[in-house]
């Protein structure tokens, strides 16, 4: 069938009660994102003409999360049906195929929206069915001797025989946009919820003469996101999911379940990922580069054969060259490290540039904020830092220079020379032995 032309319309309008929370439930991120911003990458693949959604509270929540987005608002909510009403504004002359999501039904991949769509080519209603390990309170689909689907019964509504039905009701349905609205209007409330179903459509359509189609998906693919509980299930659900991506590509994760991704985590080939690291958003990692244990990343990019960790933090601005090294317990904040760079143990290196192939010694802090303001730290190609050095920005340190141990520079450093700011060693011959001796006799003295 020749590509039709698409609407979407996407319920967000119930009160999401059992999330116990200030933030409208299809804001709640999974893998870093707004769920309902799952859905919504899912329809763009199908170039809506309109996208609708229906909100109730929180409707700023959203128009904020989503500038773009047309909004209206269903005041009261009394059910579903009763909730699409609200899109005939908006779609109003519109004749292509209207496809109706829930908001907290984030994971419907794009591929089952756009066999949805193709299937209106011979129908006209599709319901997204599937048959979940525990039916539970899912309404059932109830399908003829044909096999074709003759009505849906909500869980509240059926039968004891209906509810052994195990074939469900997903939510998702696609339907023709030119005889929508007045279908719509056939809907009543006589049922034991007293709300305006939506899934009366299917016999309303039916008992115009028109034919209703099953589109059957998995039910991860469907999952609903009611409590917190579902919110931790869809997010395992998202990173089972992206690992297995990932070692597709060509990545190793040596222990999958410990790894944790964000929705745009990118990731080269012979990327080595150990246990235990945690990605936040923005996250590049170029091939052959090694992540080791207990590091997270969080708006970085981790050049082409870089080592990171363990337990090293990358924070937003971090950006490694080739083969720079970032060892255990770094941190680093908007800081250049150019190719071949050294940060091996116990750094804060924040607001500052390293140049290629600088050793970061152990334990050397960069400075870079009074209370006021930030400051920056440039250090030159080939520098070398000695441990525990102090750099107070803003300051420089010059191409090839060497800071001593355990220096606190404020002043920049040229190019090539020594700087060290420690005072000199002094020693006492025989002074140790000698201390010892007296201190000795004193204790014996007292305890006499
Ligand atoms: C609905 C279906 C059921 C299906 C189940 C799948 C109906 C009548 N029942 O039941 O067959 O198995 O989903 O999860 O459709 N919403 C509004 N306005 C309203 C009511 C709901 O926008 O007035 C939105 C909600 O925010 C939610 C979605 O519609 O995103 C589904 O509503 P919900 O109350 O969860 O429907 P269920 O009773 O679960
Ligand atoms: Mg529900």
């Amino acid at each position: 069938m020749a590509s039709q032309s698409v609407a979407t319309v996407i319920l967000a309008a119930g009160k999401g009660t059992r999330m116990r929370s200030d933030v409208h439930k299809v804001l709640h991120p999974i893998a870093g994102k707004p769920m309902v911003g799952h859905l919504m990458d899912a329809t763009a693949e199908l170039e809506p003409t309109f996208e609708i959604m229906v909100v109730g509270a929180g409707r700023d929540q959203l128009q904020a999360a989503f500038p773009k987005l047309s909004l209206v608002t269903q005041d009261p909510q009394l059910g579903t049906g009763h909730a699409v009403g609200f899109a005939r504004d908006a779609l109003q002359g519109f004749s292509g195929a209207v496809l109706i999501l829930y908001g907290d039904t984030p994971f419907v991949p794009a591929a089952t929206m756009r066999a949805m769509v193709d299937a209106l080519a011979d129908a006209d209603i599709v319901v997204l069915g599937f048959t979940p390990q525990d039916p539970g309170r899912y309404g059932r689909l109830i399908l003829g001797e044909d096999g074709a689907l003759t009505r849906i019964v909500e869980f509240k509504d059926a039968t004891d025989a209906e509810r052994a039905v195990t074939l469900c009701n997903s939510g998702v349905m696609a339907v023709r946009g030119d005889k929508l609205f007045q279908d719509l209007d056939q809907i009543t409330n006589e049922n034991a919820a007293r709300e305006y179903y939506l899934t009366d459509l299917v016999s309303i359509v039916r008992a115009r003469g028109g034919r209703a189609a099953v589109v059957h998906a998995e039910e991860n693919d469907v999952l609903g996101v009611n409590s917190r509980e579902e919110l931790a299930k869809a997010e395992a659900i998202f990173q089972m999911r992206r690992r297995g991506e990932a070692m597709a590509q060509g990545v190793t994760l040596i222990s999958p379940e410990t790894v944790f991704f964000s929705h745009d985590t990118r990731l080269g080939r012979d990327v080595t990922i150990e246990p235990n690291v945690v990605f936040g958003p923005g996250v590049t990692v170029e091939d052959y580069a090694q992540i080791r244990a207990f590091s997270h990343l969080e708006g970085a990019h981790v050049g082409r054969s870089a080592i990171v960790g363990p337990y090293a933090r990358l924070r937003p601005g971090t950006v490694l060259g080739e083969r720079v090294k970032v060892g255990n317990f770094v941190e680093t904040k908007k800081a250049k490290v150019a190719d071949g760079a050294k940060i091996n143990h116990l750094s804060y290196v924040g607001d500052a540039s390293v140049g290629p192939r600088a050793n970061i010694g152990a334990g050397t802090i960069t400075c870079n904020y009074d209370g006021f303001f930030k400051y920056e730290t440039v250090i030159g190609a080939d520098a070398f830092i000695g441990s525990n050095t102090a750099l107070i920005a803003p300051v420089r340190v010059g191409e090839g220079a060497i800071v001593g141990a355990g220096s606190a520079i404020s002043k920049d450093v040229v190019d090539g020379a020594l700087a060290i700011t420690r005072s000199a060693q002094t020693a006492k011959p025989g002074w140790a032995a000698r201390f010892r001796e007296i201190m000795r006799a004193r204790k014996e003295k007292k305890s006499a």
